[in-house]
């Protein structure tokens, strides 16, 4: 297997190896997995299965923590067939053994609680129906079903009682993820998917007060955080946030005002964490064509009073700098999650890193999920 070297190095005043806390969570390093859809739930019923727990088992480490794939709140939530939901109990079962699988390797596991929206299509909502959003607005973007990707179905708007319901079903899957036996639970307000919706104006044409002005599109935001708050308590309890994403057609005529905002009122809880998805651009990955003014993690830090988690394009050396910086309090990978089961051995080592391989990101069986091999058997074999 083709590997990507991680060392060259000097690592004498390593931060990523010292303990942190978020919130009530104690940490011994600094290396948080990154949320990753994986698509391989049980159906029908996107119940969470024992391979899943054989993959999260792999990944934990003692005191670190994973912040589990997208997990849908809502039966109208989703939008990729094979990803997991906790609105039913039988859901809320199958997380049990992946979050015992966690605990038995002595780490600590939050579940992302998410609703994709308007990123649908009918053939994953109740009854066919259409997919919902803030407002019905065309857009471009592709949903997984029975057929593989396909084109999303234009969707229409939210009443607002079917918003208060929503908001209703982010505490029951809080409730849910609390009786799974997670360590506490991320809301999902980044990545195209509804809160983001919801967000920016790009995609939020509302004229009634979840729409409009800044402080109108934040309430959506707000109501389904105050469930999760009410049920762990908010030292338990950390936002994702995705200020510079364009992907799903998204965009805000004036981010940094909009994210800014956002940072402020998250103030008020005393999260756990703030999680914020940095622009690719400072990582030095690919500069993405409609790339304006980035908002990162620095920015942020100086508004947000809270723990910063930062993600996205991190190799060991980049994510040692911004801690080194003190603009982020640890940094989540992803991709190299994917690949690499011991990824904090190999860190911690200086190993090298197992390539992933992206055909194998979405849907399917064990291959390119459990099987990628760990250090010390790759080179005894
Ligand atoms: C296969 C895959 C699945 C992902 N699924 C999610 C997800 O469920 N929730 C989320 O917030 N981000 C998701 N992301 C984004 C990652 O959490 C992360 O922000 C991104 O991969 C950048 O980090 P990296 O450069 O270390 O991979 C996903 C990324 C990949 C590659």
């Amino acid at each position: 297997m083709q590997t990507q070297s991680s060392n060259g190095a000097d690592f004498h005043n390593s931060k990523l190896f010292t303990p942190v806390k978020l919130g009530a969570i104690a940490l011994d390093h600094r290396i948080i997995m990154a949320p990753l859809t994986r698509l391989r739930t049980d159906m029908p019923g996107n119940i969470p299965n024992d391979m899943m727990a054989q993959y999260y088992g792999q990944r934990a480490t003692k005191g670190g923590l994973i912040i589990s794939e997208a997990t849908v709140v809502s039966t109208n939530g989703h939008g990729y067939l094979g990803a997991p939901g906790i609105h039913t109990r039988a859901q809320m079962e199958g997380w049990k053994t992946i979050t015992s699988a966690v605990h038995a390797k002595g780490g600590k596991i939050f579940s992302q609680l998410w609703h994709v929206g308007r990123q649908s299509h009918s053939d994953l909502q109740p009854d066919g129906g259409l997919p919902v959003g803030p407002s019905e607005v065309f857009h471009e973007n592709f949903a997984i079903t029975a057929n593989g990707w396909v084109p999303v179905t234009q969707n229409r708007a939210l009443t607002i009682s079917e918003i208060h319901a929503i908001i209703k079903d982010f505490r029951k899957g809080a409730e849910h993820a609390k009786e799974a036996g997670f360590d506490g639970v991320e809301l999902h307000a980044a990545n195209s998917y509804l809160i983001d919706q919801f967000l920016q104006d790009i995609s939020n044409k509302r004229t009634d007060h979840y729409g409009g002005p800044i402080e109108n599109r934040v309430r959506f935001l707000l109501e389904a955080l105050e469930g999760l708050v009410a049920v762990w308590g908010a030292d338990r309890v950390g936002v994702r946030i995705t200020p510079n994403g364009t992907w799903g057609n998204m965009g805000d005529s004036n981010p940094a005002a909009l994210f800014g905002h956002v940072a402020e009122r998250l103030n008020e809880y005393g999260l756990a964490y703030l999680h914020v998805v940095e622009p690719r651009i400072l990582n030095n990955i690919e500069k993405e064509e409609a790339y304006v003014e980035p908002i990162a993690a620095g920015q942020l830090h100086r508004i947000f009073k809270g723990p910063i988690l930062s993600a996205g394009g991190y190799t060991r050396e980049d994510a040692e700098k911004i801690l080194q910086k003190g603009d982020a309090a640890a940094v989540a990978f992803g991709r190299f999650f994917v690949s690499n089961p011991d990824l904090v051995e190999r860190f911690r080592n200086g190993y090298p890193l197992n390539a992933y391989n992206r055909a194998t990101f979405y849907g399917g069986n064990e291959e390119g999920y459990i099987d990628y091999p760990f250090y010390q058997s790759a080179v005894n074999a």
